[in-house]
């Protein structure tokens, strides 16, 4: 196989930064990728999960006799098996304990009650059909609202102390401050509005291999997985297998977008399945598992208020959320934020006054609630204060644009502490709004506006401005199960000046594999190609937390350049013994350590690699290479903003969106590779037309899914995406070693405001002030006709 060419790449040049293309590609785009279902190993069995058909029912009995006799059939087990091995229960991302398989109640449609191991994956299907469930059927608690309603049916009655359905009451921000700023105010504008249950849906759906060697006792799970060394330490501590004696390879994955971080029975089940079978187990879940019971996103109830002054200068927030976590309390995020990062919700803007408050409850759905494409609640925060701001524009008839403009945070109050704690580490926000203004055109676009609404066309023009923090930790305040959000980063130098990278994150399709060489080599002055970056491999890489949250270029990318640096200075004080000066003697200038004043004695890493392996004298300090290894503790987030435009066209007759333009200027520091940002930035942006306009996971009243197929969970495709204007800004952040700030979900984030903005603003002559999400045609018809979502589904 050939090398993809990189860009014109001076290895001497010190600066690798560009928008290369990414190694990885030539293996994807020749199909020679290797997925978890890739994997095949000899006498590999298959496994398939039975599931509840109901949502909330007494399970009487299961009987597996039929299944267990079935030819090809090596192994059936049920909650009950699984409870004798002490294996039934299995900790939660968030503390809390999911059923593996159900051996007392199911708690919602798609639930786990068996596994059926067997020769093939048919056969292993075929035998589900003979496991015979006696269900008690039980009232289901769909509605979120009627969560905490005395005599609603308590779904979660395994727990001793667990009386209703709360899981918990958090807040955060001064509720007196916030309420005197309000008693103050000029005018006020609130609404109740639903982020919808969405699903992250990657192309990939979850599986495993598990093969556990009888004679060494070695565990090796080649799992889709976003934090496999964060797996690792759990499946030590749920099985008993020691840590040591546990490999996770999480190899090529078809997208993740946060749906890869939690533990998933199905996983766990396989792993039993091999260690009571002795051979290896294959469990791929398909499409309808997937959608209907692996981690669900969103499903915020909000209440917002917004107060300002007659002239528009926001004073306070409030927001009041019902969150609906499901069946089992399982959002992946930091453990001391219930609500993730929801409390960021004052936005971009100088607000001196917030409180919001936040309640978790039960229901009778999947479990979840994790960050899909988004660091932890912000989308919901970002969605909440940007239709807000749109409303209040619209009460104090100023331009939306011009409303934002008035409020957004000013360069030169960086770094700025929000109302609720936060502090942002830079920014040029009306710089990036200008930007995304002059780039849309946006004074004529208003006139084309006008000019349509005069001849009955209905055109929307929507803003979104938005602020991110990603990059969690800092440890002290950041743990998932105690694990403290940190990274490491491996580096090897070859005596030729070649190096291998090892990170605790994982790609799903970022490029991890072109941009980390990118980063060491920038650092080292060598070119990217000779970077090998290894990751998805807990034998072969340092621990990490994993990648979501956008935390891979602001943790680890961080770690690698502080690894890269140390090996630099390494290579100095070989540089200094080489050319028998002290190390003050150089300095590093191309990539090279060169004698000051002297600049044509210069020596590369490859040159100084190959000395530090040879009977060259060692100078103190250095031990005989020039390898070395980081763990890198944030000490804030990162924070990237973005101004967006979204441009529309509906159709009141039917209610159809054409999303006609999207502008998009993202500020996320300095870029790596462009080319990557770019790409980022187009696939968040398709996710945000998507949840905005067809996708939400819904329930009938008696909880069945409505969302279980790609028929009826809607992806967005070129035909709905128009092709994005991007533009850029770049404000370095002060604390991160490159200035880079993350980018991966900023535009899942930012864009649903700006399609619903667009589309309110398009239905404006209608008297539409808000419509939730999705805005599908029926949808749109109905906010036009006045009228408010079907009452029958629990998203209204
Ligand atoms: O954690 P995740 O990889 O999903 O998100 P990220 O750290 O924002 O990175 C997404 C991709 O964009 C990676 O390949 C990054 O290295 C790249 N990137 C970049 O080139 N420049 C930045 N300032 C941020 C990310």
């Amino acid at each position: 196989m050939g090398v993809i060419p990189t860009h014109a790449h001076d290895p001497g040049s010190g600066e690798a930064y560009g928008p290369i293309p990414r190694k990885e590609d030539a293996r994807f785009v020749r199909g020679k990728g290797t997925y978890v279902d890739d994997i095949s190993l000899p006498g590999m069995l298959y496994g398939a999960v039975l599931r509840s058909p109901l949502a909330h029912a007494r399970i009487v009995s299961v009987d597996a006799t039929a299944a267990r006799a079935h030819p090809k059939v090596q192994a059936v087990f049920t909650g009950e098996d699984l409870a004798r091995r002490g294996l039934a229960w299995m900790p939660t991302l968030s503390g809390d304990m999911q059923a593996v398989l159900a051996t007392d109640k199911v708690r919602f449609q798609g639930q786990e009650i068996a596994f059926v191991v067997a020769t093939d994956r048919y056969a292993a299907r075929d035998a589900l059909e003979l496991i015979s469930v006696d269900y008690e059927p039980l009232t289901p608690l769909i509605d979120a609202r009627t969560a905490l309603d005395p005599g609603a049916p308590v779904v979660r009655d395994d727990l001793p102390d667990q009386s209703g359905n709360r899981i918990f009451d958090w807040a955060a921000g001064d509720k007196a401050a916030a309420d005197a700023a309000f008693a103050a105010a000029d005018v006020v504008v609130g609404c109740d509005m639903i982020y919808p249950r969405s699903h992250p849906a990657p192309l990939e759906t979850c599986g495993i291999v598990a093969d556990m060697d009888t004679v060494t006792g070695k565990l090796t799970l080649w799992s889709t997985s976003q934090a496999p060394h964060a797996h690792r330490t759990m499946y030590a501590m749920i099985t008993g297998v020691p840590e040591h004696m546990i490999r996770i390879v999480s190899p090529d994955l078809g997208g993740g977008f946060g749906a890869k971080v939690p533990l998933y029975p199905g996983y766990l089940c396989a792993i039993v399945g091999s260690m009571v079978t002795g051979r290896p187990v294959k469990w791929i879940e398909d499409r309808s598992e997937n959608l209907m019971s692996t981690a669900f996103a969103r499903d915020y109830h909000m209440h917002g208020e917004i107060a300002a002054t007659a002239d528009g200068k926001i004073l306070a927030l409030r927001a009041r959320v019902l969150a609906d976590h499901g069946a089992f309390n399982a959002t992946a995020q930091p453990a001391k934020f219930p609500a993730g990062f929801f409390h960021i919700f004052t936005g971009s803007y100088d607000v001196q006054a917030a409180f919001c408050e936040v309640t978790g409850v039960f229901t009778n759905k999947a479990p979840g609630g994790v960050a899909y494409s988004c660091s932890f609640r912000v989308s919901e925060a970002v969605y909440l204060v940007e239709r807000l701001t749109d409303m209040l524009a619209r009460e104090l008839a100023i331009d939306p644009a011009e409303l934002r403009m008035r409020n957004l945070l000013r360069p030169e109050q960086f770094p700025y502490t929000c109302a609720t704690g936060w502090q942002y580490d830079s920014g040029d926000y009306p710089r990036a709004l200008q930007l995304a203004l002059t780039m849309a055109g946006y004074d004529e676009l208003r006139r084309e506006q006008a000019e349509r609404r005069a001849r009955g066309e209905y055109m929307g023009i929507g803003l979104s401005f938005f602020t991110e923090g990603v990059g969690a930790g800092p440890r002290g305040q950041m743990d998932i199960l105690g694990l403290a959000m940190a990274d490491g980063a491996d580096l090897r130098v070859h005596p030729t000046g070649k190096a291998v990278l090892g990170i605790s994150v994982q790609t799903q399709g970022q490029g991890h594999e072109t941009t980390f060489a990118q980063i060491v080599a920038h650092e080292l002055g060598i070119s990217p190609d000779d970077v090998e970056v290894v990751h998805g491999d807990t034998d072969r890489t340092p621990f990490g937390l994993g990648t979501y949250g956008s935390r891979s270029t602001p943790v680890s990318g961080a770690a690698a350049i502080v690894a890269a640096r140390k090996v630099r200075e390494r290579a100095r004080l070989v540089a200094a013994a080489m050319f028998e000066v002290a190390p003050d003697d150089l300095e590093w200038l191309d990539g090279k350590w060169r004698v000051r004043g002297d600049p044509d004695e210069a020596f590369g890493i490859a040159d100084i690699a190959l000395a530090a392996h040879s009977s060259l004298e060692l100078p103190a300090g250095v031990e005989g290479h020039l390898d070395a290894s980081a763990v890198y503790n944030p000490p804030n987030l990162t924070f990237p903003f973005g101004a967006y435009i979204c441009v529309t066209d509906v159709d009141p007759g039917t209610g159809e969106v054409k999303v006609r333009r999207f502008i998009a200027v993202d500020d996320c520091g300095v870029r790596i590779n462009p080319m990557i940002v770019e790409g980022q930035v187009h696939r968040g942006l398709a996710d945000g037309i998507g949840i905005a306009l067809m996708q939400a996971i819904v329930f009938d009243e008696l909880g069945n899914c409505l969302g279980g197929s790609f028929m009826d969970y809607l992806l967005p495709t070129s035909m709905e995406c128009p092709s994005p204007e991007l533009g850029e800004t770049v404000t370095p952040s002060p604390h991160h070693p490159i200035g880079a700030k993350g980018i991966g979900e900023s535009a899942t984030v930012g864009s649903p405001a700006a399609v619903v903005n667009s589309v309110v603003d398009a239905l404006a002559p209608f008297g539409v002030t808000h419509a939730d999400m999705p805005l599908t045609p029926a949808n749109v018809w109905r906010a036009i006709q006045g009228r408010p979502i079907r009452p029958d589904l629990a998203l209204s």
